[in-house]
């Protein structure tokens, strides 16, 4: 493929299309010896034109640690040639980039079998590997020599027992590509333009639709109407703009609009909900971790979102549904997943805009995902808040008190709930109205059903969090004592909370400390194996990096931390 593409580039060089619209996208994926030891692993985007379009190709390696790119390059690839070697024939990783391609809504699939001048120009074993695709979505089978050239640009006598198209042929015999310029408009808002009082406008790339003056717009998630008043493109000032254009547009009222927000056709609005069906491409090498926050960006809007366990892992050798509790590099699974706040979308099948996102790993800032919305879950729309009567200012206004979350962290061992106790007994003395909820007693009813694994440590907090939350909202200073080794669930419950009323506490005792006093005898156990996964031996504590209050438990006694922890309360009264 690189002698081919070698061809296509100096071909690209003769026409210089770079920088000039592009008729069609194609995603080829190769199989280069270079890149399968791991030299080049990004994306290559190359231009260059034929008798009849301009093209524009991106050259994804094909190895499996690449899927990323691969994805990449098929979210917005009109057509994909997929790349196999004669000796090997269609491998997993051919079924996983035609699955990927089928998902990404690449249109159209060309299979080119490449290297024929190794096998002798054989058609026997070319038909074998065309059968082999079967079932892939394959609209046609090529044989071609990167090496000779064979097939490629040019019929040759080598393959004279092939009766169709050259690759090149072929590709421009496909239909030709479809923007998502019909239907209404899409404007999802990159910015606030604000250099003085008088002008605030909205700066973002038009995804579909035309934007107009005078036109009636709705702006979402807040679903505000009102009318454009200027469309600008750069310093000038238009009638109007199309999809693709980079546009800064002012309305006629004040209305809340920033980024995140999406300005859309008045009567044709897209959807708004916060609890999705989608398939992800899962694209890390940590698993998916259902119940963890991961940031979620669609358009140019970015929320939390959890993920539930999969529905299903795509099988890719079988086609088949397989039962999955997570999604491991490169696995294609479909989810359910709620976000913290609302989303405006479309299916992915409508829109690649509005229905395509990634996830990111909120701690790394790796992208962990790529995903397709399927649609919203009924569920989302027909559960609503009850509205509550007495607020939970009031309830803190009859307790005479600011509620709180002291939350402490650490090691087990390294003395939270003594700590955790004295506390409380200071507080109930000076006449707070508290409660205690402490790890070891709530793993004996709300999270019985939960044990040590990752995925259930998430959970626990997730729950202790919510209740947490809960007694904040009835008034109470909640003090929590649970090893809570993540620093991903601890920072979900302080958002979970108003700002100020999260106090991390962090119970600090060196790992050999806690062993040697093991009061419960389990350091001992699992040391010797008959304990698995406990935090410090074989689970990993991510100590808080700056957290509101940290305890030296070498250095201080319990009753001194507890008053530490007391003062730094009263301080915030
Ligand atoms: S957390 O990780 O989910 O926050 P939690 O604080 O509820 O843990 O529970 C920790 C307590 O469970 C420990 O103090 C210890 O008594 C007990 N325990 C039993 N097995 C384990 C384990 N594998 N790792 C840590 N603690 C364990």
């Amino acid at each position: 493929m690189e002698d081919q593409l070698a061809a296509l580039e100096s071909d690209s060089k003769r026409v210089g299309t770079q920088g000039q619209a592009i008729d069609f996208a194609l995603l080829v994926d190769g199989l280069a010896a270079e890149r399968e030891q791991g030299i080049t692993i990004d994306v290559a985007y190359r231009f260059f034109s034929s008798a009849t379009r301009r093209y524009i190709v991106a050259d994804c390696p094909g190895h499996e640690q690449y899927t990323r790119n691969m994805a990449t390059g098929a979210s917005t690839a009109d057509a994909a040639v997929l790349l196999v070697d004669a000796r090997k024939g269609v491998l997993t990783q051919t079924r996983r980039h035609a699955a990927i391609c089928k998902l990404m809504g690449v249109r159209h699939l060309l299979l080119a079998v490449n290297k024929m001048d190794l096998i002798g120009f054989d058609e026997g074993r070319f038909l074998e590997i065309a059968a082999e695709a079967e079932g892939l979505g394959i609209e046609q089978a090529l044989p071609v020599s990167g090496l000779t050239g064979a097939n490629v640009f040019e019929a040759s006598a080598d393959l004279a027992w092939f009766e169709g198209p050259t690759l090149m042929a072929a590709l421009d015999a496909l239909a030709p590509a479809d923007v998502e310029d019909g239907g209404p408009l899409r404007l999802p808002v990159q910015w606030v333009n604000r250099p003085n009082q008088d002008f605030r406008g909205f700066s973002g790339q038009v995804a579909a639709g035309e934007v107009m003056r005078g036109q009636d717009v709705r702006v979402l998630p807040s679903g505000r109407t009102s009318r454009v008043a200027r469309v600008l493109v750069g310093e000038r000032e238009v009638e109007r703009a199309e999809p693709g254009t980079s546009v800064t547009v002012t309305l006629t009222d004040e209305v809340e609009c920033g980024r995140g927000s999406v300005i859309v056709g008045a009567a044709h609005p897209p959807e708004v909900a916060d609890q999705f069906e989608a398939s992800l491409v899962w694209l890390a090498e940590e698993e998916l971790l259902p119940g963890r926050g991961y940031w979620l960006q669609l358009a140019s809007q970015s929320v939390t979102a959890t993920v539930q366990p999969p529905k299903y892992e795509l099988g890719i050798d079988s086609g088949e549904h397989l039962a999955a509790k997570t999604l491991g590099l490169n696995a294609i699974g479909v989810v359910e997943f709620a976000t913290d706040r609302p989303l405006v979308f479309e299916p992915y099948a409508a829109s690649r805009t509005l229905g395509g996102f990634i996830l990111i790993d909120k701690l790394t800032n790796a992208t962990v995902a790529c995903g397709m919305i399927h649609f919203a879950l009924r569920r989302a729309s027909n559960i609503h808040w009850q509205a509550i009567e007495v607020s939970r200012e009031a309830h803190a206004r009859q307790k005479g008190q600011k509620p709180c979350v002291v939350w402490l962290t650490g090691l087990s061992g390294a003395g939270k709930s003594t700590i955790a106790n004295l506390v409380e007994k200071k507080l109930h003395a000076l006449g707070r109205h508290s409660f205690l909820l402490d790890g070891d007693n709530v793993r004996h009813g709300l999270s019985r059903d939960l044990g040590f694994t990752e995925a259930d440590r998430i959970e626990n907090i997730r729950r202790v969090g919510e209740v947490a939350r809960l007694m904040a909202d009835a008034g109470l200073i909640v003090i929590t004592a649970f090893i809570s080794p993540f620093r991903a669930e601890r920072a979900m419950v302080r958002r979970m909370l108003p700002p100020g009323e999260f106090l991390e506490v962090f119970v600090d005792a060196p790992l050999a400390e806690a062993e040697a006093r093991d009061v419960k005898g389990l350091y001992a156990k699992a040391r010797a194996g008959e304990l698995k996964n406990f935090t410090g031996i074989d689970s990993p504590y991510e100590a808080p990096e700056s957290p509101d209050l940290r305890i030296d438990t070498t250095t201080m006694s319990a009753e001194d931390a507890a008053e530490a922890i007391v003062a730094l309360l009263l301080r915030r009264e």
